[in-house]
């Protein structure tokens, strides 16, 4: 077999092809060192609508590059890995969420960005979590009945920042739900300076002891501000890359060796490189779905400014 130096012929076909790769903090950490902007679901959404290059190389899930193919539908959109899925993307049904709408025709209807193109084409407005809480709080300020849909975790994090009741769909990310609060505060007896940060998809039992609450995005920004030199870490472990490189004199515990996304795992840097090489794996929307989709998706970015 060849032996193929990819990171330097990922950056060859990147220049022959007019392409850019978006990755998400959550990939290893040599796939995140080959992409052009890394960041969390909201960035890399907006970046995908901003670039002018003619191919999208998206390392991460697959709703992350349908999201990017719905806004950017010119682009040809990739996935190294087509199975590579968002297991709390699962826990919502199209079938589902349109008998609770003719039920309940009154609801907005707001989806968190890990969710398929057909649960954005039949909702309101999307968000993530860098911008739920402002989304939520948006609706409930105008007098809206709304259900959050499909993390419960999110939803109630957002009931108790609020103080306003709301309906939340039963969905959550396993990764994040399962997270043992005995094991953070194992971390916190051995590292009792550590700060506690969270990310909203935990439980509330995490968030109530947690320093800080945020995106991946929001998490990074946070721990470069502040003084303090250590830090619990409760989201998935990707993120430790990017918060050790930006931050040497720091030192980063994870919340439990739990947090680890299988699908986030699954892109290797020999995948990256075939999907460029032979432009395999396109991701497509159905167009009905899209426009919907897009309108929902456009809500957020015009309340996100
Ligand atoms: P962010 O919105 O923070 O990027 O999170 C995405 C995600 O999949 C969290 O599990
Ligand atoms: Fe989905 Fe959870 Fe993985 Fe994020 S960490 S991509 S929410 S399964």
């Amino acid at each position: 077999m060849k032996n193929i130096d990819y990171k330097s012929e990922i950056q060859r076909l990147k220049k022959e092809k007019n392409a850019v790769i978006l990755a998400h903090y959550y990939q290893e950490d040599d796939v995140q060192d080959v992409a052009d902007f890394l960041g969390d679901s909201l960035n890399l959404s907006q970046t995908a609508v901003s670039t002018d290059a003619d191919i999208i190389v998206f390392c991460g899930v697959h709703f992350m590059a349908e999201t990017a193919k719905i806004l950017s539908p010119n682009k040809k959109v990739l996935l190294p890995v087509m199975n590579a899925d968002c297991l709390m993307a699962q826990t919502i049904t199209k079938k589902d969420l349109q008998k609770y709408k003719d039920e309940h025709p009154d609801t907005k209807i707001i989806t968190y960005v890990n969710t398929t193109a057909e649960i954005k084409a039949l909702s309101d407005c999307i968000c993530t979590s860098t911008n739920g809480l402002k989304i939520i709080e948006h609706y409930l300020d105008q007098g809206e009945k709304i259900l959050y849909t499909p993390d419960q975790n999110l939803g109630k994090y957002a009931m108790k920042i609020s103080g306003k009741q709301f309906e939340v769909w039963n969905g959550c990310c396993p990764i994040h739900h399962f997270l043992d609060k005995r094991k953070v505060l194992k971390q916190k007896e051995l590292h009792p300076d550590a700060l506690i940060i969270a990310h909203p998809e935990c439980q509330l039992d995490i968030l109530e002891i947690s320093d800080y609450v945020g995106s991946t995005a929001q998490l990074l920004s946070f721990v470069k501000k502040s003084e303090a030199k250590e830090f619990i870490v409760c989201t998935e472990k990707g993120v430790l890359h990017p918060m050790k490189t930006q931050n040497p004199d720091k030192t980063f515990y994870l919340g439990s060796p739990t947090l680890s996304c299988h699908d986030m795992k699954k892109t290797r840097l020999e995948d990256v490189y075939n999907c460029l090489l032979n432009e395999t794996n396109e991701i497509f929307v159905d167009e009905e779905v899209s426009r919907k989709a897009v309108k929902a998706l456009n809500t957020m970015l015009e309340l996100s400014k």
